[in-house]
């Protein structure tokens, strides 16, 4: 089985989450970001993972999302700025799973990700109260993702490889 583990990230939260997974794997595997990646052709198992970019995963994430995927066996991965169970982090998975519609999605994982101090700085300073609300929400997200979000990263990976050989064997 070969796996790939693709990823876009802006300031390395995603792509921390993404090394954790690719260190689970014990098959043959490969590691890319996002941009290197032109077919899935090779592999039997894709993990691609994103950082929430305004309420959505980045537009190059998108577009792979939507027409990179079809047919294949993919799980999602996503770091995000307000805390894991908030509640509008739902509406993006299922945002990110309606874009993939057309590949096998075994399943998604979601972490905190600190959010870079200028972003923080700005929404903290707008004088849009849910801007700062939002700001208030983020600042527990401090050095995430810590080595408890990436062992956790880790367990998701491996149940991953576990489901899609279930089901292969
Ligand atoms: C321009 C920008 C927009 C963001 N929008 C959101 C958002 O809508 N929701 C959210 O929870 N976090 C948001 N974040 C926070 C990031 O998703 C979070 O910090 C993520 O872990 C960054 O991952 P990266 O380091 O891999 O780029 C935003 C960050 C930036 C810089």
């Amino acid at each position: 089985m070969k796996v790939l583990v693709t990823y876009v990230s802006q300031t390395g939260n995603t792509k921390k989450v993404a090394e954790s997974i690719y260190g689970a794997v014990s098959d043959d595997k490969e590691i890319l970001p996002l941009t290197e990646v032109n077919s899935l052709e090779e592999y039997d198992l894709v993990f691609i993972g994103f950082p929430v970019n305004q309420f959505n995963a980045p537009k190059d994430a998108q577009e792979f999302l939507k027409n990179k995927t079809v047919g294949k066996d993919i799980a999602l991965f996503m770091t995000h700025g307000v805390p894991e169970g908030a509640d509008p982090i739902s509406d993006w998975i299922s945002t990110a799973r309606g874009l993939a519609s057309g590949a096998n999605i075994v399943g998604t994982f979601n972490c905190q990700g600190e959010v870079a101090q200028k972003v923080m700085d700005m929404l903290q300073n707008s004088d849009d109260p849910q801007m700062q609300a939002f700001a208030e929400m983020c600042a527990s997200g401090k050095g995430q993702p810590d080595a408890s979000k990436l062992e956790k990263a880790e367990e998701f990976a491996k149940d991953m490889v576990a489901q899609k050989k279930a089901w292969t064997e």
